[in-house]
């Protein structure tokens, strides 16, 4: 398993560090182009819409990308600042690493909201998203610290998976587009890293009947994630229907709403569980038993092709 340490962490965070100014700078979105790389979107599965369509489609996809990680911002930054406090006099490198980590993730909601307006502004009319985050951030605050630490963890992985594998060498996709999540995970990887030490360090006093409580509230947690996905995706339906400027006909509507629930199950559960980093953090802090848990309700979400291969059991 690979070993991280909070002052690396910090060095190279301060080393990447951006402002939003930096980022957004007088940059706007090319509408000619993709905004979002077909990996992650849900075009590939969809037969109703024309090439100039579905490009049009990646717009109200990308802009419900970025508003979810704004999203699950929400919970991410003051469950850093609370877990910093245990480092707060003795460890002041952890300490320092940890509070820069939510000072980032404040900085993250400001971009995404700022993009927000610009994809507004570039489509013409403001998208419909979903709304509740603060509830939201509220509820998963109130499930245990490994829970919540195991999903910002697969969160946190699965932007690097799509920086690296999507985003970074997609020679067709909009400049500002990759510009941003470029940023993103320059940031972010810190922050998966961090999610590592901090997830051992929440299980590691744990007893077994706590850490079988965490592997529901996981296991409910990422069941809130799905439903957060359909309401999302039924409204990227509602945003494509007014940014086409045409009624669509309830099969097409419903063909477009699969292809695009399915890419997002894909880009926000699928891709950071399976993700070889979050594998190796599962394998180490869960049981064999607690792992066929949580495959079969990833089976019961994803179905059977979404399920990931056996992780490596901690005993
Ligand atoms: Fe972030
Ligand atoms: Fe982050």
């Amino acid at each position: 398993m690979p070993t991280y340490s909070y002052a690396e962490c910090l060095q190279t965070a301060y080393r990447v560090n951006w402002r939003v100014s930096d980022v957004l700078g007088t940059h706007r979105f090319d509408r000619s182009r993709r905004w979002l790389p077909s990996q992650l979107s849900g075009t590939a599965r969809i037969s109703c819409l024309a090439d100039d369509e579905k490009t049009k489609l990646t717009h109200v996809e990308m802009g419900a990308y970025a508003h979810l990680f704004g999203y699950v911002e929400e919970f991410i930054a003051p469950k850093m600042v609370s877990l910093a406090q245990d480092f707060a006099i003795d460890n002041r490198v952890a300490f320092d690493a940890l509070v820069n980590f939510a000072a980032e993730e404040v900085k993250h909601m400001n971009l995404f909201r700022e993009i927000r307006s610009l994809v507004d502004e570039a489509v013409g009319f403001p998208l419909a998203l979903i709304g509740e985050e603060k509830a939201v951030a509220r509820a998963v605050l109130g499930k245990s610290t490994g829970a919540t630490l195991l999903l910002t963890a697969a969160i946190e992985w699965f932007t690097q998976l799509h920086y690296l594998t999507a985003f970074k060498d997609d020679g067709a996709l909009d400049g500002f587009t990759k510009h941003i999540f470029k940023h993103h995970w320059l940031e972010e990887a810190q922050h998966a890293k961090m999610d590592h030490l901090e997830t051992l360090r929440a299980f590691e006093p744990l007893t077994e009947a706590e850490r079988d409580t965490a592997i529901d509230d996981l296991i409910g947690l990422v069941a809130a994630v799905d439903g957060l996905l359909q309401r999302q995706a039924a409204l990227d339906v509602q945003n494509l229907e007014r940014y086409l400027g045409r009624s669509l006909k309830e099969a097409d509507k419903q063909d477009i709403l699969a292809g695009v629930l399915c890419a997002k199950r894909y880009v926000f559960i699928e891709s950071g569980v399976t993700h070889p980093n979050f594998q190796a953090l599962f394998g180490a802090v869960t049981t064999a038993a607690q792992q066929q848990k949580v495959e079969r309700a990833l089976e019961g979400l994803l179905g059977a092709g979404g399920i990931p291969p056996r992780r490596r059991a901690r005993r």
